[in-house]
């Protein structure tokens, strides 16, 4: 397995460059399935979950193309060949590994009018349901039933109808699926609620591009007007808001005082209103630019309190990130999750680090500085936000952190090793033995 060593205290210098987002290039790889022909979507990034669900894909009958070099300056193109779309099954081997693989119900039974999908399995944190996809597809008047361990959808003949639902919570994969079927079911859909998440938009734009009829995207009320065929297309993935706000946060902890770190390939609007706002409070000074971001490094980074909600809340995407920020700021401060309310896997690894950090219900106290200096120890990546927090205190604590099972990381972090490297950051990948981490 591998691992990540960091020596901390390095200052991060120079720039970054963020790659495509991961969450959205998953929805537009499944949307591709919707044409009769090779679509091409530019900007996809280089990362395990990418590689499982074009897998997924393969399984339909549909070819993928994607090679992707190792200069991540140059946006990465794939190409989806849905000419052939024979096999509609999602099988639990792949499934298993990644939730988003659930979209094929969507995609499949827009694209064949039935869908067999492996029911995703447990999660790293908390109860995910799918409970909103099954009951939206549902809603489109296709017929759903569950058998052994499988979802399996089915259009009635002359196909789906259409439908109205109201979701609750507003859920950004039940959007995504709901929009895949009902774009070329034969009447009207509505979708209140929807989310309103930049994935959301971002996909929806590509499939209006193939020619579906959506009206509302980036409001809580979708109306779909469904079409006979959609057609392939050429599409750009956006940049990763996750990433470029994790990266804020790297440059908030390690850029030396007064000086400028830049992220590059960026789209800020793509962060939410409440994430800019509680940043600027930080008193961490950001300067927004077109396809840029720089951060000045300070001295002190001012206590903050957050809250996570749906687009354009606090993303419950960036809390761990924003709790380590927090164990380096001037005075104590809460990180609320009501998103995910029990996501707190990282907790005990960053105490064990050395940050002050108590979970009390949804909500985790962090006892900011004087009191924390970060230390330096060996500890584990439970999922993917989760990682990625271990490793940016890493780099802020004493001495040499190790961080294990890394697999997790690289499910959405692309080459996170390498670009950190690039600006400064003492961070090498070594292999090890589970059973002796510290060999
Ligand atoms: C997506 C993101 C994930 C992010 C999350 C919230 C992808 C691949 N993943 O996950 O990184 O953390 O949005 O921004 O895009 N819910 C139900 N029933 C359902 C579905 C969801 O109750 O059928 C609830 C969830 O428990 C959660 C809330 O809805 O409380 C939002 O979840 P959702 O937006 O669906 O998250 P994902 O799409 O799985």
């Amino acid at each position: 397995m591998d691992k990540l060593v960091i020596q901390g205290g390095r200052p991060l210098t120079g720039r970054i460059t963020v790659g495509g987002s991961k969450n959205t290039a998953l929805p537009l790889m499944a949307a591709s399935l919707l044409a009769d022909g090779p679509s091409t979507i530019h900007n996809i990034p280089v990362l395990q979950d990418v590689f499982t669900f074009s897998n997924v894909i393969r399984v339909t009958g549909a070819r993928v193309t994607y090679s992707p070099d190792d200069d991540p300056s140059t946006p990465e193109s794939m190409v989806i060949d849905a000419s052939d779309v024979h096999f509609p099954e999602a099988p639990y081997e792949l499934v298993k590994k990644m939730r988003a693989s659930f979209y094929m119900l969507g995609a499949l039974l827009g694209r064949c009018g039935k869908a067999k999908v492996s029911l995703p399995g447990g999660c790293a944190w908390g109860p995910r349901p799918v409970d909103l996809h099954i009951k939206g597809i549902e809603a489109l008047g296709a017929e759903v039933r569950e058998e052994a361990g499988y979802v399996i959808a089915e259009a009635p003949a002359g196909g789906l109808p259409g439908g109205r639902f109201t979701m609750e919570p507003s859920s950004v994969g039940a959007t995504v699926n709901i929009l895949l079927a009902a774009v070329t079911a034969n009447g009207e859909s509505v979708i209140e609620n929807a989310a309103a998440e930049p994935d959301v938009v971002v996909f929806g734009n590509m499939l209006q591009a193939m020619g579906a009829k959506i009206d509302g995207l980036g409001t809580s009320t979708l109306t779909i007007q469904g079409v006979e065929t959609l057609n392939p297309v050429e599409f750009s993935n956006c940049p990763d808001r996750i990433e470029l706000g994790t990266y804020m946060i790297a440059a908030a902890l390690a850029t030396p005082a007064g000086e400028t770190f830049r992220i590059d390939s960026t789209n800020a609007d793509h962060l939410g209103d409440d994430f800019r706002q509680r940043f600027a409070e930080t008193g961490v000074p950001v300067t927004y630019g077109d396809g840029f971001v720089e951060v000045e490094g300070v001295d002190a980074i001012q206590p903050v309190d957050i809250v996570t909600a749906p687009y354009p809340g606090f993303p419950t995407d960036l809390q761990a990130q924003w709790t380590v920020m927090m164990s380096q700021a001037e005075g104590p401060s809460t990180v609320r999750d009501t998103v995910y309310t029990d996501r707190f896997k990282h907790v005990p690894e960053l105490r064990r680090l050395g940050a002050q950090l108590r979970v009390d219900g949804d909500t985790v106290h962090v006892n900011g500085k004087p009191n924390q200096t970060l230390s330096g120890a060996i500890v584990m990546s439970t999922d993917l936000r989760a990682s990625v927090s271990l490793v940016l205190a890493g780099m802020v604590a004493e001495g040499r952190t190790d961080v294990l099972r890394v697999y997790h990381l690289d499910r959405g972090y692309e080459k996170l090793e390498h670009k950190l490297q690039r600006a400064g950051i003492e961070i090498e990948r070594e292999s090890y033995d589970e059973n002796h981490p510290e060999g």
